[in-house]
């Protein structure tokens, strides 16, 4: 690697999943970090081992599955996190241990009551430890960004000399703004023993918006490895964006001249399916990926753009991915036409998946007069998270209006092969549906979110219903479509039901979920 590659190092499977509400299942996960290795990140932060037995097990199946990146797992400083992260991770092509410790006067004395010569003493025990086992080992002093410079430094050229290979710079809090941050790097760079040996490193959060212009001031001062996750997800207001970032440096290369390893055409393709898999929506304005990032509006705009695009537009649509085209595919179109569709949108799906969403497509073509992105991914997902369902839905019917009293009727199969058919009230149409699907399945949930939103055009457009409900202090999510939003709200209900069984099943525990940092 020359002086100025940049190394991106995607955590959008660590600090992203700690975002409320946004935690993923081991399959998506999988999923979501093949998108990344086809994206071309160098680095998948893939979990915290130690957090519990779910972030072991995908830590462990990304380490195993999901090659040409370097695999990392995240450590505090002490021997159980450590030899924990390196069981999950030893399988990996290429592995890496990210160790962490609290180094700033606040941390010190409130959280870990340590004095500066026992947290310099642990963070080099910890980095001995981690390099006994593994050659690649990060180190982060958490909340370095406030952290006096001088004891910064000192603990980074500890870590170094113990066998630290990447010195990662962490702005925990988001508090630190892009002179004073860059400002420390140049500090590091100046002051600390062995530091050319290493690569330096950027993490910023995003609680004052500053996230991504830190990470770039960073970068100006010799950084050459960034952290971010797809759409900027992450504790409070999220870390630094990856595709903010990547398309900053890419198109100011001018400015920055930094090579880079990542695809930006499969930017949006990775922005959606984190999108979908959280349900944390991405803001129309959002730079770069939301859906706005590349319309004009103003008619001086437009005028502008038909006699040069460069005069409005400093990135090109399709170099982030944005598809030419809603529009595709109809009840003639083949199955190869729909499976490079279906990839273009962001997902991965074996060959018994793709047949499963063809045969689908010609069903919906028959119903349907044409086919917009938004249906087939609709058909995709069905097929990727439907799951294992203990209950699966035959029939749904409700009535509702200002004169009488809403109620729905019901009839659901149970795996085991038997029907049972039930009708109910509710305070609307949509509540009765759902009430009723709880008596008939047993399975109580609280409902904290609801919406339906059209996902195509036309008069015979798609509608995505979206839910979300507590289940045993766990959020569980269902989505589902149908060009009837009755049976899409169902469905989508009963996804969270057969989930929350699913769960009961599995016996997991929420309790050994509790671990979490920044
Ligand atoms: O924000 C933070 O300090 C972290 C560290 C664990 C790197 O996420
Ligand atoms: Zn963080």
């Amino acid at each position: 690697m020359t002086d100025n590659r940049l190394i991106i190092f995607d955590t959008t499977l660590r600090d992203g999943e700690q975002s409320p509400g946004a935690s993923m299942n081991l399959t998506e996960k999988i999923e979501i970090a093949h998108a990344l290795a086809e994206l071309g990140v160098d680095i998948i932060e893939a979990g915290f081992p130690i957090a519990s037995p779910g972030d072991f097990e995908a830590v462990q199946a990304v380490a195993r599955q999901v090659h040409g990146p370097v695999i990392c797992g995240l450590a505090r400083c002490n021997e159980a996190d450590i030899t924990r992260a390196w069981e999950a991770l030893r399988d990996a092509p290429k592995p890496r241990i990210h160790v962490f410790l609290a180094t700033s006067a606040i941390h010190r004395e409130f959280k870990l009551r340590m004095a500066k010569e026992e947290i310099v003493r642990r963070a080099v025990e910890g980095v001995t430890l981690a390099r006994s086992l593994c050659d690649n080992i990060e180190f982060s002093p958490e909340d370095a960004a406030r952290t006096e410079l001088d004891f910064l430094a000192e603990v980074v050229e500890k870590v170094i000399e113990a066998g630290a290979t990447t010195i990662n710079i962490p702005d925990t809090v988001g508090y630190a703004v892009p002179d004073q941050y860059a400002g420390a790097i140049r500090h590091l760079k100046q002051n600390v023993r062995g530091i050319d040996k290493i690569v330096l490193s950027v993490h910023c959060h995003n609680d004052l918006g500053l996230a991504v212009a830190n990470s770039l001031a960073a970068l100006k001062e010799g950084a050459r490895q960034v952290e971010c996750t797809i759409n900027g997800i992450g504790e409070r207001a999220g870390n630094c964006a990856l595709e903010e970032i990547v398309m900053a440096v890419r198109t100011r290369n001018d400015f920055f001249g930094l090579e880079l390893g990542v695809n930006t055409k499969r930017l949006l393709p990775a922005s959606r399916l984190v999108s979908r898999v959280t349900g944390i929506h991405v803001q129309r304005n959002k730079a770069v990926v939301g859906q706005n990032a590349f319309a004009h509006e103003a008619g001086i705009h437009q005028d502008g753009m038909l006699k040069h695009a460069g005069t409005y537009e400093i990135m090109r649509p399709e170099d982030v991915g944005v598809l030419s085209t809603d529009l595709v595919l109809g009840k003639h179109s083949g199955r190869h036409a729909l499976s490079q569709r279906i990839r273009d949108l962001g997902y991965h799906l074996d060959n018994p998946q793709l047949q499963k969403v063809f045969d689908d497509f010609k069903v919906l073509a028959d119903r349907k007069k044409t086919i917009y992105d938004g249906d087939i991914e609709a058909l995709a997902e069905a097929v990727l998270h439907s799951g294992p369902a203990v209950w699966t839905l035959e029939a749904v019917t409700c009535s509702g209006g200002s004169a009488t009293v809403p109620c729905a009727a019901i009839a659901l199969w149970h795996k085991a092969g038997t029907i049972t058919r039930d009708a109910g009230t509710g305070d609307g149409p949509i509540d009765a549906v759902f009430k009723t699907i709880e008596r008939i399945t047993n399975v109580y949930v609280k409902l904290r979110k609801f919406s339906i939103v059209s996902v195509t055009e036309d008069e015979d457009a798609q509608g995505e219903a979206q839910v979300e409900a507590e289940y045993n202090g766990r959020i569980l999510r269902g989505r589902a479509i149908s060009t009837d939003i009755i049976e899409a709200s169902a469905l989508a209900y009963l996804q969270v039901i057969n989930r929350a069984l699913l769960r009961e099943q599995l016996k997991m525990n929420p309790q050994t979920e509790a671990v979490s940092v920044t």
